[in-house]
């Protein structure tokens, strides 16, 4: 995160949109709920609505501050409300063709985590990874702007995004960061550039 980078200019819009929300607001979002809609209002101590106050913080509510979301982004602590999003959702796959359960969770601008897990069905090519249940349900509800993904399966080797998921999460989420994860640890951390290094995208129709 940080500074703009011409490697990529889809990112550019998303920046922008991204001033343009903190100058509106003013205040992030993560600490209270103005500017929520009613059906967006945090529910007591879930996480996945943003709640970030856990932990040390959560023993001490005077030690919570708003904090950048650059800070936010690198640190040990949100890796772990991503992962275990993720590893939360991945209980919910429906993988009964394959047996191989997906969790994925989105981390939007805002910090709120989208999650999704995978869903098969008996024509096995309708079925739809976790990435993509994350990435629709998120953009169905609004996000536009996001930082990081987490994937969640439960493999020695990290489990990367297939190919369709990686054109997905590039035109719509840009190079974010993507988490690769087990039941237990991290397992690979990489930039979605890495994985999709020659994309194609929107720049190429203009
Ligand atoms: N799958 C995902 O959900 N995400 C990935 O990153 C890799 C594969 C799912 C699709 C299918 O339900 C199962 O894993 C086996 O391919």
């Amino acid at each position: 995160m940080g500074g703009s980078d011409d490697r990529y200019p889809l990112n550019d819009r998303r920046r922008k949109e991204r001033r343009e929300h903190e100058r509106r607001s003013g205040t992030d979002r993560r600490v209270d709920d103005r500017g929520r809609p009613e059906g967006d209002r945090r529910k007591g101590q879930d996480r996945r609505k943003g709640d970030r106050r856990s932990g040390r913080d959560r023993r001490d509510e005077t030690a919570w501050r708003p904090i950048a979301i650059e800070q936010i982004a690198s640190s040990a602590f949100d890796d772990a409300a991503l992962l275990a999003a993720a590893i939360d959702v991945r209980e919910r796959a429906r993988a009964r063709f394959s047996g191989f359960k997906v969790g994925a969770a989105l981390e939007t601008e805002t910090g709120e985590i989208v999650t999704g897990c995978n869903v098969e069905n008996a024509t096995y090519g309708l079925t739809m990874c976790a990435e993509r249940v994350a990435l629709f349900k998120a953009l169905s509800e609004g996000c536009d702007v996001f930082t990081r993904v987490a994937v969640v399966a439960d493999t020695d080797d990290p489990t990367p995004p297939c190919g369709s998921c990686r054109q997905l999460l590039w035109e719509y989420c840009g190079d974010i960061e993507v988490i690769l994860a087990n039941l237990s640890e991290v397992k690979r951390r990489m930039r979605l550039a890495e994985l999709l290094p020659l994309p194609f995208d929107a720049r190429l129709l203009d």
